[in-house]
């Protein structure tokens, strides 16, 4: 099932994302249902990032946080209730995710044209493409299919499931293996951090308390960037979860979906400690050294990576959630 990088590469944008497509999904599923579904979707990204570019970026990793939690059912989008609290909730989300309100207008309009038929994790997963179209002109077919599920717990998100800013390259492959991802895959889909932004939490323990020793900075920052990231983030913002203080991603084009994370990190000039060890590994770190080669080819692989049929409910399971951010009531 998982070629070698080399394959995916060569593979034609049009059919990368059946390398890892689900036989129970397919391309074009609402095409008798909701023909316009996919359009509906696509022109609610488009409204949203005409009013925010940055939205594009967070529709990309909600998709990954969706997921990698109990697969790619939509319970990200689920509002906490008194005495729950759900995914959205959880450190790893709130208040760094962005683009719920984007989910609820694609919804709705679809809701308007064809009720009760195109599921949220749908909508997740063609949103997040979009966003990755219209910042960097990566495009690519969506199988679909995919259903609602009904349950979402905070405590999850981080319990083995979404990885940390300071997991380190062993854990990470790890992570994504634990979702039938490779080490490719992981390196490949880390490119995403070439958009969109970090809140000065994920890591100023880099730039203050490196290792547990105050004032000690990661030798591994690039001494200029770091000052620079200093000035943007005093501590102690990091014990404040609610800073609202945010840094680009990808200091040198931020707003491009281009390849340029990979030579950023070979610069060592990333924010996240999980970005800078793909360099501790040679596998993971030869990959980087290629993509910061071949942006034709990463876009290629990241078209083909991007791992919509994760765990996904089909068929008769789940529900098609009327509103993403409530399970149905009856
Ligand atoms: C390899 C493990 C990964 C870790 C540890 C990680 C961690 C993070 C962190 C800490 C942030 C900043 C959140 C904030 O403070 O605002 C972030 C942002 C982001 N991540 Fe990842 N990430 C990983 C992989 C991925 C993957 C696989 C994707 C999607 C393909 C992705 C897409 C994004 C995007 C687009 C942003 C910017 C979001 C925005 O601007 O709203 N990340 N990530
Ligand atoms: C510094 O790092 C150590 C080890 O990670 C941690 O226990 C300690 O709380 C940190 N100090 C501050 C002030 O954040």
């Amino acid at each position: 099932m998982r070629s070698t990088w080399l394959t995916l590469a060569l593979a034609a944008l049009a059919v990368a994302s059946a390398a890892h497509a689900s036989p129970s999904l397919e391309v074009g599923f609402y095409k008798h249902s909701c023909p316009q579904a996919e359009d509906i979707v696509r022109n609610a990204v488009r409204r949203a990032l005409a009013r925010d570019l940055g939205l594009g970026a967070g529709l990309i990793r909600m998709h990954f946080h969706d997921c990698f939690v109990r697969g790619c059912d939509a319970s990200v989008l689920i509002n906490s209730t008194p005495g729950h609290q759900a995914e959205k909730d959880s450190v790893a989300n709130n208040p760094s995710m962005r683009g719920f309100e984007v989910i609820d207008d694609a919804k709705a309009a679809l809701e308007a044209h064809c009720p009760r038929t195109v599921s949220c994790a749908d909508v997740v997963a063609f949103a997040a493409r979009d966003g990755a179209y219209l910042a960097g002109g990566i495009e690519y077919q969506v199988p679909s299919g995919r259903r609602d599920g009904c349950v979402s717990n905070a405590d999850e998100v981080l319990d083995n499931n979404v990885p940390g800013p300071t997991d380190l390259v062993d854990e990470l492959v790890e992570s994504f293996r634990r979702k039938g991802l490779s080490a490719d895959d992981m390196v490949t889909l880390s490119g995403a951090h070439t958009i969109g932004r970090s809140h000065c939490s994920s890591f100023t323990q880099r730039l203050y308390n490196f290792s547990g020793q105050l004032g000690q900075a990661d030798p591994t920052i690039d001494p200029a960037y770091a000052e620079h990231l200093k000035q943007r983030c005093p501590w102690p913002s990091s014990d404040d979860q609610m800073d609202p203080t945010v840094v680009p991603l990808d200091p040198v084009t931020p707003a491009d979906f281009d390849n340029q994370y990979f030579k950023n990190v070979l610069a060592h000039k990333v924010v996240l400690t999980s970005d800078q060890t793909l360099l501790d590994s040679p596998n993971t770190g030869g990959i980087v050294e290629y993509h910061a080669a071949a942006e034709d080819e990463w876009k290629a692989k990241f078209a083909a990576a991007m791992m919509g049929n994760i765990e996904v409910l089909t068929g008769d399971e789940g529900e098609i959630r009327e509103k993403c951010f409530v399970v149905n009531s009856y």
